[in-house]
């Protein structure tokens, strides 16, 4: 018989194509997605499940699909599914990692650069018939050229926005529990620095870190205290690794001078507080949104779903110690 696959939402139909090679699939083709119980219900008698950070995967949606072999997530973050309940029951779960790490970069240098410039702002006010004159001090902003960015978190994404910003003269120091080598430090012309000179010395903060139990509010009230009056906060990891309200309070008082947001706390409710401000860029979780990548995240996902499912070892696993192990 046939392996039997359930894909939660719409795709882009390449996936579809590799996917129907691989078995029989339940195509839900919309981006509504299924309440938890029409997902249990649907997974009850699958193999694979194709899924999307917007897809709770917790052990309750486990027990009730008993034939699960793989869970393949289309984003290369996973905090939206359990994985040590995974484990425990020997399924794979599989990422998208190393192909959205150019588009997110170009994204987050995006938002730095348009709330240090203010675009957003500025763009508002020209399409809303305000502006009659060229004026001296007109939405100046804050340099980026010759500035320092700091990045939290020197995975891919990380690196690639340290890289994009040698390009525009920027000193670049970084934070992670990891520490490059001597060696990737002066290829890549970037500093180590302790968590807190991070904060104090940065103009713009970039954060690069998974969302897990230990970087959930890892930026908050007490980070913004350490924060320069001019510094720029930009987010495109995930939102609860800031405490929104803190943030609001900080862009509020002028703790901070503004944010670029592309990841928010309770997604796709932004904070009241944020909306309010015009000193912040917000994007609806648009890091990796380019055609080839967003294509190519799908294709990977149901490539790693397919190879779980014929028996093989899959190019992306999150827990491969369940595939050492046999
Ligand atoms: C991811 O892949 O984790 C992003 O948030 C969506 O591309």
């Amino acid at each position: 018989m046939q392996p039997r696959i359930l894909v939660t939402r719409h795709v882009f139909p390449e996936a579809i194509a590799i996917l129907e090679q691989a078995g029989d699939v339940q195509y839900n083709d919309t981006s509504d997605g299924l309440s938890a119980d029409e997902l249990k219900a649907a997974a009850a008698d699958k193999q694979a499940v194709v899924c999307q950070l917007t897809d709770r995967i917790d052990s309750d949606f486990m027990d009730a699909a008993s034939d699960l072999k793989v869970i393949a997530n289309v984003a290369v973050g996973f905090d939206n599914i359990d994985i040590p309940a995974a484990t425990e029951r020997g399924i794979i779960v599989t990422n998208t990692p190393g192909v959205l790490t150019d588009t997110t970069a170009d994204l987050a240098f995006t938002l730095l650069m348009a709330a240090s410039r203010r675009i957003s702002e500025a763009d508002r006010f020209l399409r809303s018939g305000q502006w009659h004159q060229w004026e001296i001090d007109m939405f100046t902003g804050h340099d980026i050229y010759g500035h320092t960015l700091g990045v939290l978190g020197l995975g891919r994404i990380g690196q690639g926005m340290a890289q994009r910003a040698r390009g525009f003269d920027m000193r670049v120091i970084y934070h992670d529990v990891n520490r490059a080598t001597p060696a990737q430090e002066a290829e890549w012309g970037i500093d180590y620095v302790d968590r807190e000179t991070l904060f104090r010395e940065s103009d713009f903060l970039s954060i690069h870190v998974p969302l897990n139990e230990h970087t959930r509010h890892a930026v908050g009230s007490a980070e913004f205290g350490l924060m320069k009056p001019t510094a720029v906060l930009v987010n495109t990891s995930r939102g609860p690794v800031v405490d929104e309200q803190a943030l609001v309070d900080a862009l509020e008082s002028g703790q901070i001078a503004s944010a670029g947001l592309d990841v928010f706390e309770e997604e796709p409710t932004v904070h009241p507080g944020l909306l309010a401000l015009e000193n912040v860029v917000l994007v609806p979780h648009i890091g990796s949104a380019s055609i080839k990548t967003r294509t190519r995240m799908c294709t990977m996902a149901a490539e790693n779903a397919a190879a779980v499912l014929a028996g093989k070892r899959p190019p992306n696993p999150v827990n491969p110690e369940i595939l050492d192990a046999n």
